[in-house]
């Protein structure tokens, strides 16, 4: 479906859970989270009617999203149905990647098509400061070898840049889109949720990050990476894979927006930064049929905004944290 600014809204972020395995300090406060009761949270099936309603308004590419969305029981069955939906031609997962191991080939049996890893450094103190765990970098690099070997493709990475944590590593990961298929992409932090350890000066623009990697690599812009997002890809001269940007602070790509973001408790956004939200949960729980369900998807797709407004910060209206939203 065609919006009010003649975007074309094909894409839905599908948040299964706002649970995770890990602790990410942009992302999960420091005293623990108050989860959404049991109850609450849309089941399996709920989940894959809604996103049924969606490809009937020309939705096509889902995204499966958390918290962790590994994390969520029965996760498979979900790809499996939403594969299944004849217009969907592309099912994709956004996983910190701990569980993605023992569920790769279930997954891939089930129609996953691609899958984007979050890793934000590539050392083992750090991973343990920055997801506030236990866990290994290795567990991570395991799982994403494991899906270059499924031919989940194309594999990408998403790197959070942060000014004094691990903005001394973009050559490093660049080096591993370098060496293998992989796509590194760059994000600018954005300031979102509670602000959680956002701070202005934190914030490492695209063009500062490019003039580093250029000291190094032959970056060639316009290289074509199969995806649904907002990153700009470089390939690198002589090397295997891309290094891609997300930089929606210094860049407005919101003209170019073709999502929406449908949260585990059920509520569908129209924008990641705006804060109004439709109840799709209340409306399927009430009884409402295909057509009203349809209506709330065409309605919220009406009343998306042209662009988000973060270079100002996140809005005290906006509560909702990243983990409840899906990224
Ligand atoms: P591809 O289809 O592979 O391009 O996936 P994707 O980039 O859409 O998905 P992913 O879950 O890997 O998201 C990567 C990052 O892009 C996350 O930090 C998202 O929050 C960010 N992002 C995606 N869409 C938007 C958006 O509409 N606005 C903003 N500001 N950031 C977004
Ligand atoms: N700024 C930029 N990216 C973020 N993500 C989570 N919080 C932020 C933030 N404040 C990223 C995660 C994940 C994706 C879904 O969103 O690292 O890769
Ligand atoms: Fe979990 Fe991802 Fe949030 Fe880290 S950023 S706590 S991995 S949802």
């Amino acid at each position: 479906m065609i919006d009010g600014f003649g975007r074309n809204i094909n894409y839905l972020r599908v948040s299964v859970t706002d649970r995770c395995n890990l602790r990410c300090r942009y992302c999960m406060p420091e005293d623990g989270v108050s989860h959404i009761q049991h109850t609450d949270v849309l089941r399996l099936e709920e989940l894959a009617l809604l996103i049924r309603v969606a490809a009937s308004i020309g939705i096509k590419k889902v995204r499966i999203t958390g918290g962790e969305p590994l994390v969520r029981k029965n996760v498979t069955k979900l790809v499996r149905d939403v594969g299944a939906i004849k217009s969907i031609d592309d099912v994709a997962l956004t996983t910190n990647g701990i569980l993605f191991q023992e569920l790769a080939e279930q997954l891939k049996d089930a129609g996953l098509k691609r899958v984007n890893f979050s890793l934000d450094t590539l050392r083992d103190d750090r991973f343990r400061y920055i997801t506030r765990s236990e866990a290994s970098v290795s567990a991570v690099r395991k799982a994403i070898d494991l899906a270059l070997k499924l031919g989940l493709n194309p594999v990408k990475l998403n790197v959070v840049v942060i000014r004094g944590f691990n903005d001394d590593e973009l050559l490093d990961f660049a080096h591993l889109a370098w060496a293998y298929p992989l796509h590194v992409r760059f994000i600018e932090f954005m300031p979102v949720g509670d602000l959680l350890f956002w701070e202005r000066q934190r914030l490492v623009s695209m063009a500062e990050m490019k003039e580093l990697l250029e000291q190094r690599y032959e970056m060639i812009p316009g290289k074509r990476v199969y995806g649904n997002g907002p990153a700009r890809y470089y390939s690198l001269v002589g090397g295997e894979g891309s290094i891609g940007f997300i930089n929606p602070i210094s860049n407005h790509f919101c003209g170019e927006c073709n999502r929406l973001r449908l949260t585990c408790g059920g509520m569908l956004r129209a924008c990641l930064y705006d804060s109004h939200e439709s109840d799709l949960k209340a409306a399927l729980r009430s009884g409402a049929d295909e057509d009203a369900l349809r209506q709330i998807f065409i309605d919220t797709i009406n009343a998306k905004p042209e662009k988000h407004k973060m270079e100002t910060g996140w809005g005290s209206e906006n509560r909702r944290r990243m983990y409840q939203i899906g990224g």
